[in-house]
């Protein structure tokens, strides 16, 4: 087992993701899922040793990972903001929520996360607190019956906390 690193990622990580689920192409979604346990995200160069090391090519694993919603390419921010698209949801403008998420954010088109890597916005299809619609999850705390104002200012609330420790 190989303890160098590469890019942060230490090959033997990977190299016993790959002894505990094997080297054929099935075991490809259960060793990038346990990656993705470790980094929270799946790094090129991890990617890159599942190719080497076992029978799956480098399109299957790309494949895989860009197939399944789980899976991320990018690291993560330390907050996952989660922002509600579905029936209810879109009914009571959470398209206008996801915009004024962006605006509070700073995130221009197609990004996810900041750019100081504190927060990743992703869009869920229900929240299942329907009754509270629009909703947005920041980690675990639920914020409803939002509006584009409500999003500023709690943004602004969380800074004014963050500030205060
Ligand atoms: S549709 Fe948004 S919480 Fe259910």
């Amino acid at each position: 087992m190989s303890n160098e690193m590469v890019g942060g990622v230490a090959l033997s990580v990977v190299d016993r993701m790959i002894e505990r689920y094997g080297t054929s192409s099935d075991a490809a979604i259960p060793i990038l899922l346990g990656l993705q346990e470790t980094y929270g995200y799946l790094p090129l160069e991890a990617l890159q040793r599942v190719t080497d090391k076992t029978e799956t090519t480098p399109n299957q694993v790309y494949g895989v990972a860009t197939f399944y919603g789980q899976f991320r390419l990018k690291p993560v921010g330390e907050h996952i903001v989660r922002v509600c698209h579905g029936t209810a949801c879109h009914v009571r403008g959470a398209v206008g929520i996801s915009e004024a998420l962006s605006e509070a954010l700073g995130l221009k088109d197609g990004e996810d996360t900041t750019a100081d890597n504190k927060y990743t916005v992703e869009t869920v299809a229900c929240l299942g607190c329907c009754s509270l619609s629009p909703v947005i999850m920041i980690d675990d705390k639920v914020y409803g019956k939002l509006t584009r104002k409500k999003v500023k200012d709690i943004f602004k609330q969380l800074e004014r906390e963050e500030s205060n420790q």
